[in-house]
């Protein structure tokens, strides 16, 4: 078992979700109060000790790893001016000591088929992935983190769920935990993930949330991992084929998740971010309750 500093951050999907606004914006740069989404998952990794970020990208979202790039016309311009608040936002994008590597998915052959795009940078590591439309608040230890640490105690892989109710399971992949309760924070093994359950046949309301902490052997696993129906290589498939082989356990989110791959969610964090920044919140709420 290796420490986790290695996420991986699959961006090469189409966001189709999300039109008209992906059209021509990879949905990942789409803003949340003053951030692109991407922005916000890689300080999350940053603050869970991920010291590389592997982004899966595609030729049209290259203002993605521009993000994150030094802007030197934008930074002089900033310094001549004396704007020195705005230059250290400009020169922040990227937290301190985190390394952004890009690597490319050519055409969108589904999850599992983009996490193994990093398997070149990822080699022989145990590694994290993140989904970057999913963001997470906590007022206490980021729950990347707190996953992180259970796999560094125990080496089992961790999979993030959270209830959602059960009329609306078939949206989602669902933890199979054998029935046993789960409380906030707390990790239980998993003996399967059922993609899109009808509500009589699903075997929990725990629905997987865009988090996943996975032993090196998922990577070999991926290697030789079917396409499905559709088309594409499920990660989903592959934690499947891991299970059998290696414990794997189901996390249950202590925070808030935010699905801002749609817009229902995206609203609704778009709300809440901006009811918890230092300079809007005041002034937002006040408009808030002016209008609601
Ligand atoms: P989603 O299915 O939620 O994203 O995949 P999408 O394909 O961009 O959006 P919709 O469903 O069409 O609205 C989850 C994550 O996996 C990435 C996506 O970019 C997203 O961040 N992904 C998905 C890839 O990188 N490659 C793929 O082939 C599929």
């Amino acid at each position: 078992m290796s420490k986790i500093t290695q996420v991986v951050i699959p961006v090469a999907g189409l966001g189709t979700r999300f039109l008209p606004a992906t059209k021509a914006i990879p949905k990942e740069m789409i803003t949340l109060v003053d951030k692109p989404l991407i922005q916000y998952v890689v300080e999350e990794a940053a603050e869970a000790g991920i010291k590389d970020v592997i982004l899966v990208t595609h030729s049209s979202k290259g203002s993605i790893e521009n993000h994150f790039d030094q802007n030197i016309e934008l930074e002089a311009n900033l310094e001549a001016k004396g704007k020195n608040k705005l230059l250290e936002i400009a020169q922040t994008t990227c937290p301190n000591g985190v390394n952004i590597i890009a690597v490319r998915q050519p055409q969108a052959h589904g999850l599992g088929h983009a996490v193994y795009c990093a398997s070149p940078v990822i080699g022989q590591n145990d590694f994290a992935v993140i989904l970057p439309d999913v963001l997470l608040h906590n007022d206490n230890t980021p729950d990347l983190k707190s996953m992180i640490e259970r796999f560094e105690n125990t080496g089992h892989s961790q999979i993030m769920v959270e209830p959602v109710p059960m009329s609306e399971v078939s949206n989602y992949g669902v933890a199979d935990i054998q029935g046993e309760e789960l409380s906030k924070g707390e990790s239980k093994p998993m003996i399967a993930m059922v993609e899109k359950p009808a509500p009589e046949q699903a075997p929990s309301n725990l629905s997987v949330t865009g988090r996943y902490i996975l032993s090196n052997r998922c990577m070999q696993i991926l290697e030789t991992t079917e396409k499905c129906h559709t088309g594409e290589v499920q990660l989903t498939t592959a934690i499947d084929a891991l299970m059998k082989e290696e414990t794997v356990e189901a996390y249950h989110l202590a925070g808030q998740s935010y699905d801002c791959g749609n817009k229902q969610g995206y609203l609704q964090a778009t709300v809440e971010f901006g009811l918890r920044h230092p300079d809007l919140k005041d002034t937002f709420a006040e408009y808030l309750k002016n209008h609601v």
